[in-house]
């Protein structure tokens, strides 16, 4: 029982059946969850908190979180198809680092998957509130949380309860709705981007940088900057490294695996530039900022309220993919935690259908809690946390890999992988220090907790410390 134990690159093979999950995707399911899980709450909702935070230079917050996401891809895809295993960040810490570091890079993804699937279970809520009130007279203080004057946010608990059947149902069945429902999602976004094109003024690019670039605080308190708007834009273009966390599901994973990733990731840098400029360009920034549902408003400004409502059907329509995605994403962490012997094995099982339900109810159960009583901007900042200790060590482990083992084959290879590793690393610490400082105690507290489950439980009961 040590605390730096390294897990070996073990095969599939290893596993025994009973906690093995079905080889059932290829990388065109891949690309669907890619996007389905990418495209969400960050483009739809939080570009309005990136506004009041940056003003027009939100868009440079887009480029600068876009640009460091990109670079972890890359060293995501290189890791998942050299070491194809359920887990992702975690599996190659402890692969590469070793068991203490894998925990926290291990329960810093349990953070943001579960982060992530309360915020986007809020930012669908923010979007469908209104149109259950309009079609049936819901009242709005049951659809919302408690920082808008309600009790509990009704829907978006509603909403994680019926994802997680979907996901119970099947691996297998829940990709290709998804891939549906990524159409869905798409063509809105292309919707408003031709809606509002035909309205940009680029006067409303002026002043481009009213509140700087690095964080600071201004007058009313809050931290505002280019760099504070990224840190919490950085949500709107994570989601790829769902698809490694689905490795173990993949019929060819060194094809498929860097199809999804760079494909996908490559897609939705594109689209939110074309979103983000037409936004800016179609209104005052400071008319959509914080908005809970700024790209409907926009289209309600210019005079389309068609556009609007269709704009917020597809988003309660489609805004599940996002939540599928990193549910499944997070109950395969657990599993394989849990696999491992960090987390009660009990948790581990898989059903006949090869879909670990246990741990799927478990994960549905807390995250509606968090879902149904916290604001979405904090929830968001907090899933940026976590994610971002993962990115940086997934950076980490390229490198030591490239140092490690150079000859070993690598079905992919990042290019100029020093320059790249590096602006992945330094970049994920900067948006972490841009991160509001409340943020940032909150995620520490969070890991002092980790450890204490780790150091109480995971370290006497660790599979690989018991076989060294
Ligand atoms: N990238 C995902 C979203 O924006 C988490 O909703």
């Amino acid at each position: 029982m040590s605390w730096n134990s390294r897990k070996s690159a073990f095969s599939h093979e290893e596993v025994s059946a009973e906690h093995r999950l079905t080889k059932s995707l290829s990388w065109p399911h891949l690309i669907a969850l890619g996007v389905g899980a990418i495209v969400g709450t960050g483009i739809l909702t939080l570009i309005g908190v990136g506004a009041d935070k940056a003003g027009p230079s939100v868009i440079l917050s887009f480029v600068i979180a876009g640009a460091i996401c990109a670079c972890a891809a890359l060293a995501y895809a290189e890791m998942a198809t050299m070491i194809p295993a359920s887990g992702s960040a975690y599996t190659y810490s402890y692969v590469v680092i070793g068991e203490l570091f894998a925990w926290v890079v291990g329960w810093s993804l349990i953070l943001e998957y579960s982060l992530v699937v309360s915020a986007v279970a809020v930012g669908w809520s923010g979007y469908a509130a209104p149109l259950l009130h309009d079609a049936f007279g819901v009242p709005m203080a049951l659809m919302q949380g408690p920082e808008l004057g309600g009790i509990v946010n009704v829907p978006a608990v509603l909403i994680i309860f019926v994802v997680a059947g979907l996901l119970i149902l099947g691996t297998r069945e829940s990709a290709t709705l998804n891939a549906v429902l990524v159409l869905v999602k798409l063509a809105a976004l292309v919707v408003f981007v031709a809606v509002t094109l035909p309205s940009f003024d680029s006067a409303n690019f002026e002043p481009f940088m009213p509140f700087g670039f690095g964080k600071s605080v201004t007058a009313d308190g809050v931290e505002r900057g280019v760099m504070a708007a990224a840190a919490i834009i950085f949500f709107a273009f994570y989601g790829f490294d769902a698809i490694a966390t689905a490795a173990e599901e993949t019929k060819n994973p060194a094809r498929d695996l860097s199809i999804g990733i760079v494909g996908s990731m490559v897609l939705c840098v594109l689209i939110y530039m074309a979103v983000a400029a037409c936004a800016i360009g179609a209104l005052t920034y400071t008319s959509f900022a914080n908005s809970p549902e700024p790209l409907a408003l926009i289209l309600r400004e210019l005079q389309h309220p068609w556009a609007a409502r269709y704009l917020a059907i597809s988003a309660v329509i489609a805004l599940p993919t996002v939540i599928l995605a990193f549910f499944y994403g997070q109950s395969r962490i657990f599993f394989v935690m849990a696999r491992d012997g960090l987390l009660p094995r009990s948790l581990a099982q898989v059903s006949q259908r090869g879909s670990p339900t246990r741990v799927t109810l478990f994960t549905a159960a807390i995250v509606a809690v968090l879902a149904g009583l916290i604001p979405l901007n904090e929830l968001a900042a907090l899933a940026n946390a976590g994610t971002l200790v993962a990115f940086g060590s997934v950076a980490g482990c390229m490198l030591i890999m490239r140092r490690r083992a150079p000859e070993a084959e690598r079905k992919f290879r990042v290019p100029a992988a020093a320059l790249v590793g590096a602006i992945a690393i330094l970049g994920c610490a900067y948006l972490f220090y841009s991160l509001p400082s409340t943020t940032q105690t909150y995620f520490v507290i969070a890991q002092i907790v980790g450890l204490a489950i780790y150091f109480g439980f995971g370290r006497r009961h660790s599979q690989v410390g018991a076989a060294q």
